[in-house]
């Protein structure tokens, strides 16, 4: 077989209400809902080319021979479902600083879902594509679609309704986002590891999953009336709440710096002047600032003189993921 080549893009996405913690492993199954933005200035760019006289796919990351294991298994299960198929080359490129501890997984599966599809001719729906991002990586499943999307745990276990959905299109409420880089170099311990951690030692973990479901529903409340100081109160809650179960694990996993703090403090001390702005935090030290519409050159420029914050950047929400050629 000898398809042409097809290139996909897709955007990171950032969680308001969070995901972290598996009920199966294998599946890569959340154990609980979560709610997140799309964004449109971070995004990856994967080209696929299938090549017969491969005998295993073969990943680039901005240009560097990268381990294929994980992206391997993914495209296996589309080959299967398109009956097979070659092995491929991907080819993927970050538009955003890597190494500096912002998730590109999500965007990099949900590209390479989109474009192995349409190399393979597998005619999936929305979906679908989701429940194959979610394999490479949970995040993964939200970033096929764009704007405001929630992930859904499902009840089914083969896994077939735990896949993203659209809550609100990216200009129906175009919040801004602002992330403060606090460490570009950070080796952290990766969400997988983090999880497990979390879910086998920490006291809260249980606690923190019996709470998930509340907060995707407030934050869908938030998101549907235009809401932002509900969907303040309920993210900045998701996020220290993740938090307080990852540092309650053994031992205990600390993400933040000292500048993600002042980060914080930063962000509520604007909200407290009224401007609308509030923050969250993932498995890394960067801090996102979410803001009103209008407000994000005022937040971006008070992070900026945070002592510890070496950079700062822009952006907006943005489309799902889609074949760009
Ligand atoms: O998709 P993963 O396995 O990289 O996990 C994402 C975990 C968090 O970013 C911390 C939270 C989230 O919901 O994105």
């Amino acid at each position: 077989m000898t398809a042409a080549p097809v290139t996909a893009r897709a955007g990171a996405n950032i969680a308001l209400v969070k995901y972290w913690g598996k009920r199966d492993l294998a599946l890569n199954l959340p154990a609980a809902g979560s709610v997140s933005i799309t964004l449109d200035g971070l995004e990856t760019e994967s080209r696929l080319v299938a090549d017969a006289a491969l005998n295993q796919d073969e990943l680039s990351l901005n240009g560097r021979p990268a381990d294929a294991e994980r992206i391997g298994r993914v495209l296996d299960l589309m080959r299967e479902l398109a009956g097979g198929g070659p092995f491929c080359r991907v080819e993927s490129r970050n538009n955003f600083p890597t190494g500096a501890g912002l998730a590109s997984s999500a965007s990099a599966f949900a590209a390479l879902v989109v474009a192995a599809a349409r190399l393979f001719g597998l005619d999936l729906p929305h979906d679908r594509l989701s429940e194959l991002a979610r394999r490479g990586s949970g995040s993964a499943a939200r970033s096929i679609f764009g704007g405001f999307v929630e992930m859904h745990s499902g009840m089914q276990a083969d896994g077939s309704d735990c896949v993203a959905a659209p809550l609100l299109a990216a200009d129906e409420w175009p919040l801004e986002v602002v992330v403060a880089i606090t460490d570009s170099g950070a080796k952290k311990v990766g969400s997988t590891d983090g999880m497990l951690r979390t879910m086998d030692t920490s006291p809260y973990y249980r606690s923190w999953v019996d709470s998930v479901a509340e907060d995707v529903a407030a934050a869908g409340r938030a998101i549907a009336g235009r809401d932002f100081e509900q969907l303040a109160e309920v993210s900045e809650s998701s996020a220290l709440k993740m938090h307080a179960s990852v540092l309650a694990a053994r031992p205990g996993l600390i993400y933040w710096n000292g500048a993600s703090v002042s980060c914080m403090h930063c962000v509520r001390a604007l909200r407290e002047q009224g401007i609308g702005v509030f923050f969250t935090i993932d498995a890394g030290p960067q801090i996102k600032a979410i803001c009103e519409p209008g407000n994000a050159a005022r937040v971006g420029a008070e992070l900026e003189s945070v002592p510890g914050v070496e950079n700062v950047l822009y952006t907006g929400l943005g489309e799902g993921a889609r074949v760009i050629s």
